[in-house]
């Protein structure tokens, strides 16, 4: 009897602690004074979100991001800090009225600049909205000082807003990152412009439109409704879903190449690859005479020597920009990312080599394709393939044909004999292969 209350009590005791640690693993709220450590996480009311630090795996830098929280996707769908990133993993995001990044032997990144707001708390919503509210005296909330969906990266989610607020000044756009593995503004900016007088999306690259749609003709597979709205108020295009976001976990990204990406990697705008030819929407670009004829470049991984660098830049650039700047300058025939990170940029002229390997240290190379090589390969390819087939079915034709000359004169023999033991016909196809 004592032995099953004292097991009862164990038991409500253990329920206990479960409850303590999942509310405690599940808020989805920052409150005045509080701080989420690298290593905590912020997780939405239904858990459709989270929020919290990572790391870049190539480079010691840290950055506090938005993920779906079920999503095989590692990369996030909002960084905070994208152009000011933490060096070590001692940051802390804290709430003092605004919301700060403070590290240890740095200044406090400020990522809100409210001011005058006394009692504030900041949760994360299922929608993947980050919101900072202020609080009346009581404690209600008063009102929205902040939202992360005013501010958005390279991705826009459902219920967001690409667009102007006319009344807040606020403008927002998608800007991609600067490569793959690099959070930090890239080359390519999505928003909404006023062009020749009509207003359209339009993909800026450094400056020169990329590409750009009349906003009605923009279309996607019919799980994406969209929905631009002008007003007096605002302008701007959202999208919605009527399918369980949580599941399917919807976004259209802005890729560090210039594409718009939904949330299965399909294109929904390229002009990749073909920057310089027109395609729907896609702005044509001036080419260098020298490269009308070719100017693919093939990935490659291995090294190159140091003989033939033409010029490296240690800055901003994307890898779209090293390819631009590639394909304008007629002596390069290879380029890559400076830094493992993938950005900045080499190039290479024709005095260069290449050693393919994927030995401690190799690279990701991208080399000029050239004609005359393209041509030889196909006729070594040819000839090679040609010669493999011949080697390895020579043996055994001759050994059938030698089979099948026994059989003939067996056949032959049995003829004379007057017995008609075998058919002629079941080996004429192998003397038919031969003629
Ligand atoms: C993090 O880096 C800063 C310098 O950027 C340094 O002062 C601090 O000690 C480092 N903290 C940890 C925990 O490594
Ligand atoms: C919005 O921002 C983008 C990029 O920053 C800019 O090109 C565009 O002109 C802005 N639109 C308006 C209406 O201010
Ligand atoms: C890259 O740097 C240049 C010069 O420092 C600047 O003009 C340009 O806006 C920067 N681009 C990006 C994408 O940050
Ligand atoms: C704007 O108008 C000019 C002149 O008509 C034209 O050359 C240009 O291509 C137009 N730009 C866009 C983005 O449609
Ligand atoms: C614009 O904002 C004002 C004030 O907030 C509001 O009264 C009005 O209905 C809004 N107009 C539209 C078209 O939403
Ligand atoms: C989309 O591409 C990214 C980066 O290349 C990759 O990490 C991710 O797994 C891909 N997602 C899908 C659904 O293919």
């Amino acid at each position: 009897m004592a032995s099953v209350s004292r097991d009862h009590i164990l038991f409500r005791f253990s329920c206990l602690l479960l409850l303590i640690g999942s509310s405690h693993s599940l808020r989805d709220t920052l409150l005045h004074g509080q701080q989420l450590k690298h290593g905590q996480e912020l997780v939405s009311a239904n858990g459709v979100f989270r929020l919290g630090f990572f790391s870049s795996a190539f480079t010691e830098k840290s950055y506090v991001g938005i993920w779906y929280n079920k999503s095989p996707h590692e990369k996030p769908v909002w960084v905070a800090n994208r152009n000011t990133p933490i060096f070590n993993n001692s940051g802390i995001l804290a709430l003092h009225g605004n919301l700060k990044i403070l590290q240890s032997g740095g200044d406090p990144i400020v990522l809100t600049s409210v001011r005058g707001a006394r009692k504030t708390s900041a949760t994360l919503l299922d929608s993947g909205n980050f919101v900072l509210h202020e609080h009346n005296l009581e404690g209600s909330i008063k009102q929205v000082l902040w939202q992360s969906f005013d501010h958005p990266t390279d991705t826009i989610l459902p219920g967001m807003k690409l667009g102007n607020d006319h009344k807040t000044g606020i403008n927002r756009s998608l800007t991609s990152w600067r490569s793959d593995r690099s959070p930090a503004s890239g080359s390519f900016t999505l928003c909404m412009d006023l062009i020749n007088g009509t207003t359209q999306f339009v993909i800026w690259w450094n400056g020169n439109i990329h590409w750009t749609t009349k906003l009605p003709e923009l279309s996607l597979n019919e799980d994406y409704k969209f929905r631009y709205i002008s007003s007096e108020n605002e302008t701007y295009l959202s999208y919605s879903l009527n399918k369980d976001i949580s599941k399917i976990f919807p976004m259209l990204t802005l890729s560090a190449s210039g594409d718009l990406l939904d949330h299965d990697n399909y294109s929904v705008v390229s002009c990749a690859n073909i920057p310089f030819y027109a395609s729907s929407g896609c702005v044509q670009h001036m080419l260098p005479e020298c490269r009308i004829s070719h100017n693919s470049f093939v990935h490659q991984m291995g090294f190159m020597s140091r003989e033939g660098l033409i010029f490296s830049e240690n800055d901003n650039l994307s890898l779209a920009d090293c390819e631009a700047k590639c394909t304008s300058d007629c002596s390069c025939v290879a380029y890559a990312s400076k830094d493992i990170d993938g950005t900045g940029c080499e190039y290479w002229s024709s005095k260069s080599s290449f050693k393919e390997s994927t030995l401690d240290g190799w690279r990701d190379v991208y080399i000029l394709e050239s004609k005359e090589w393209t041509w030889w390969r196909w006729v070594m390819i040819f000839i090679g393939g040609t010669l493999l087939k011949f080697l390895l079915c020579t043996p055994y034709f001759i050994w059938k044909r030698s089979k099948a000359k026994e059989k003939w004169k067996a056949k032959e023999k049995c003829e004379r004999k007057g017995h008609h033991k075998f058919s002629s016909t079941s080996y004429l196809p192998i003397i038919g292969f031969f003629r």
